[in-house]
């Protein structure tokens, strides 16, 4: 397989600030030399016996597959960056306002990435994570550094040929540059086809349909803010006896013998009842809870999630 060009989103000759010999050397010499190193690695990859070849050929070639393919495709990006007049539009102002509190915010931490990079190289990208469903200013310090799953969306190359043949060392006025050439448009188009990637798809029990759940971090709000709350550690008897720790202000009831011990709860306070991971046994316990008439619910993530946000735990009896 065969790597193809991409030919250059924006027009040089429109682009502030930046010479037409900038411009094509960094284009012809760098994207296209990360493009034609990519070809000659991939050609090379294609020819190894992998069965036999030594772990370092591998590592080697793998890795410097990595670096020039990300070189290529963040070149790609960052020339369909460029071509714009710099001027922000409303709809992603806004979207950065919501991540970052406001645009200047957004700007300040960005310009600030990319100068401290300058004499160093790399790359400043604005990425959006779908997990989070929100935009993070990633640094790498390398091409081959990405945030697994995000998406990036506006990038800066900080690396020294960016911006030599303009600026000398001055790459704080390259980086201003940079910003003032911003086609902002293009980038709120690329934010709005990041968004249609989907986050991973969230954990469904179908056995227990629509049974409430909660979170581990709202049982601690909850707890946090003084509202009274029962909280039912229902890991199974082995489970416990295996682990010293049992969340604190929660109280171990068996399972099994649910009957034995629902008389004890009150129907005027909610109820949280969890089991080792959240699965079946805590939901199970709530679903027999609900339907006794209480106002139970499960916690998502069970007695491992508490202990994963950092929630208090102390030493069981
Ligand atoms: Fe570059």
């Amino acid at each position: 397989m065969r790597y193809q060009l991409t030919p250059i989103h924006c027009r040089p000759w429109l682009l502030n600030s930046f010479s037409l010999k900038l411009t094509e050397s960094h284009y012809e010499n760098n994207y296209g030399g990360a493009l034609r190193r990519l070809n000659a690695i991939t050609e090379q990859l294609e020819k190894l016996d992998f069965a036999n070849a030594p772990a370092y050929v591998i590592n080697g070639l793998k890795r410097e597959e990595l670096v020039a393919l990300n070189s290529t495709l963040l070149h790609e990006l960052y020339f369909a960056c460029l071509g714009g007049d710099g001027k922000v539009v409303d709809p992603m102002a806004e979207v950065l306002a919501r991540d970052f509190g406001s645009y200047q915010r957004w700007k300040d931490e960005f310009v600030a990435m990319a100068n401290a990079l300058s004499g160093g190289s790399g790359w400043v990208l604005l990425n959006y994570l779908p997990r989070d469903r929100r935009l993070v200013n990633q640094y790498a310090a390398e091409h081959s550094q990405a945030v697994a799953g995000g998406v990036p969306i506006l990038a800066i190359d900080m690396y020294e040929h960016a911006y030599h043949i303009d600026f000398g060392a001055n790459a704080k006025a390259y980086v201003g540059a940079f910003l003032r050439n911003v086609d902002w448009k293009a980038v709120h188009q690329r934010y709005e086809d990041a968004i249609a990637v989907p986050s991973l798809r969230p954990l469904v029990q179908e056995e227990f349909g629509d049974l409430p759940g909660v979170g581990p971090e709202d049982v601690k709000a909850m707890i946090d803010s003084g509202q009274h709350v029962q909280i039912i550690d229902a890991r199974p008897q082995h489970s416990v006896a295996r682990t010293q720790d049992i969340m604190e202000g929660a109280t171990w009831r068996d399972p099994e013998r649910i009957r034995e011990w629902i008389g004890e709860l009150s129907k005027s306070e909610p109820v949280v009842v969890f089991c080792v991971y959240g699965f079946h046994v805590g939901c199970r316990v709530a679903e027999q809870l609900r339907d006794a008439g209480f106002d139970a619910k499960y916690m998502k993530g069970g007695h491992s999630a508490w202990k994963a946000i950092g929630g208090k735990t102390k030493m069981h009896a």
